[in-house]
């Protein structure tokens, strides 16, 4: 579970601080899948960047699986990082002259995971997100940008995180391919139990998480529940 307490961010630099984040409260659950939206410039990636653990709040709490980490090192932050989150970006971030299985396998290889592991461990991440099997030894430059994305989340499934975060993962995809990854978000939040934050400026995509936390200049103004756009039809996965 994760729980802020009155969270604020203020970059400063010699000349000046820009107070980013003004206090955030909220809690989400384990197993929620909640969408976290706001135009531009409102720190919705900062506030992403806290959340996973990849940089510290100015003030305030974190408190994650009931650990205040709002003090950990960087040491320790990296630990949770690994133990528990995946992180999903805008660009897909592949190596684009590998294949597609070595890709999701890259990390594995830093993690020094047994050889024959890698292999079984990223053929169950990219099976989970649908992404065809005669795909797996393509190069990833020769795939299209939905099937892109989601070696992009296999590749973030593969040290198993209980927390998933999204930061604009359809922003850029048109949004028949968005739609396709947005399901599978939704089958990874419903059928595999991992809790998903999904960070986006556009209300379509919102939509398709159950709640929205509505950001703006750094203050959540508005959390709402509304009728859910569903999408998971999972036979659809070859559709792109
Ligand atoms: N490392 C940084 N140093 C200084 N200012 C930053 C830094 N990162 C973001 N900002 C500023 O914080 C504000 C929010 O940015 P960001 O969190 O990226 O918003 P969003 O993701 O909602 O577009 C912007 O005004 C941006 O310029
Ligand atoms: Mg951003």
């Amino acid at each position: 579970m994760i729980e802020l307490r009155n969270i604020t961010k203020t970059y400063e630099s010699d000349e000046m601080k820009t107070p980013v984040l003004k206090g955030i409260t909220f809690t989400i659950k384990d197993g929620d899948f909640v969408a976290i939206m706001g135009p531009s410039g409102s720190g919705k990636s900062t506030l992403m960047h806290i959340l996973g653990a990849l940089d510290s709040a100015s003030t305030g709490q974190y408190l994650l699986d009931g650990k205040n980490i709002s003090d950990f090192t960087e040491d320790q932050l990296s630990d949770i990082r690994r133990e528990k989150i995946g992180f999903v970006f805008q660009a897909f971030n592949l190596l684009p002259r590998a294949t597609v299985l070595r890709n999701v396998m890259l990390p594995l290889i830093y993690a020094e995971t047994p050889v024959k592991e890698r292999e079984k461990i990223a053929g169950r991440a990219l099976l989970s997100t649908g992404m065809p099997e005669d795909r797996w030894n393509h190069h990833s430059n020769q795939i299209s940008g939905g099937q892109m994305q989601r070696v992009a989340i296999a590749r973030a499934l593969v040290n198993n995180p209980s927390l998933i975060l999204a930061d604009e993962p359809t922003g850029n995809l048109d949004s028949k391919t968005g739609n396709i990854v947005l399901g599978t978000f939704q089958r990874l939040n419903k059928e595999e139990g991992r809790t998903i934050i999904l960070i986006t400026h556009e209300l379509d995509v919102a939509e398709h998480a159950d709640r929205i936390l509505h950001l703006k200049d750094g203050l959540i103004v508005k959390d709402s529940l509304h009728h859910t756009k569903r999408i998971i039809k999972m036979n659809d996965y070859d559709a792109d």
